[in-house]
């Protein structure tokens, strides 16, 4: 085996990581990432996408990023993002089902395909849309709605070294090179995570997100534990049970269940 054929990767085979080309003789899929569409440099792949999906772009399309700029995050924050470290994508979608679950599944395809390439990382799921390493964040995904059109889109810390970070970020944000000292082929990991959200995308396309929940649940950080949950009317503490079928998070107290469909959760000081 070469260097190139694992997701591993070295000099020689850099040069052509996200290459369009090789990326659709990678896809596994049938359905989705049938046609990918690579910047050098653009604001956001989700805004880009958007706009295509607006345009009559199908279903599947996928919209990548050598360098995006102004990177959008959750709650009209920003996504910063490393030109050579970080994988950031977005993707098509036009569900028959309510979308509000598909943060839930990408987050799922995205720590399965970290799972999958290196199996002693250890990912969590931090609710509703970020994949934590080491109590550290290493990706975030942002669902976004227009009529039928559905964008999901992440961005994945792989190769950063811990210097490639702003100062701010070191301590919140971790790569999967920092983590297991390798660098990893962004291309090959696209492919990995396409291939598993076109699984389980066809699956709650049938069934919902109920045949997935335990799968989740498996994955959420702090589950059984005591969190706290910001939803901007007010904070709540509380232990983490799982989520609902909707991927609503459920939490109990002394005063019973609630169950959250938005908020910041953090793992109660001490706990
Ligand atoms: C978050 O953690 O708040 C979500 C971050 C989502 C960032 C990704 S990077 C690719 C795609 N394009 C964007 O502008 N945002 C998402």
């Amino acid at each position: 085996m070469t260097a190139c054929d694992d997701f591993r990767l070295d000099d020689g085979c850099e040069w052509e990581e996200l290459h369009p080309a090789r990326l659709l003789g990678m896809m596994a899929s049938t359905r989705l990432g049938r046609t990918v569409t690579l910047y050098d440099e653009i604001d956001s792949t989700n805004r880009a996408a958007a706009e295509a999906a607006a345009g009559g772009a199908p279903e599947g399309a996928v919209f990548i990023a050598r360098r995006q700029y102004a990177g959008r995050g959750r709650k009209g924050r920003d996504w910063v993002a490393t030109e050579d470290g970080s994988l950031v994508f977005s993707i098509i979608l036009r569900p028959s089902r309510s979308p509000e679950s598909l943060t839930t599944l990408l987050a799922l395809a995205v720590a399965r395909t970290v799972d999958r390439i290196s199996p002693e990382l250890e990912t969590s799921i931090k609710w509703p849309n970020d994949i934590f390493i080491d109590g550290k964040k290493a990706a975030g995904i942002l669902a976004e709605s227009k009529g039928n059109d559905v964008i999901v889109g992440t961005g994945i810390d792989i190769n950063e070294t811990i210097d490639d970070f702003p100062e701010w970020l070191r301590e919140i944000a971790v790569s999967l090179r920092i983590v297991s000292g390798m660098r990893f082929d962004r291309g090959k990991i696209l492919a990995g995570i396409i291939a598993e959200l076109e699984d389980l995308y066809s699956r709650w396309e049938r069934e919902g997100l109920s045949v997935l929940k335990f799968d989740v649940e498996r994955k959420l950080l702090w589950k059984g534990m005591e969190a706290s949950i910001d939803t901007g009317a007010g904070i709540f503490s509380g232990v983490i049970t799982g989520i609902t079928s909707e991927g609503y998070l459920r939490m109990i107290s002394a005063g019973g269940e609630e169950i959250f469909q938005t908020g910041d959760v953090a793992a109660k000081a001490g706990g």
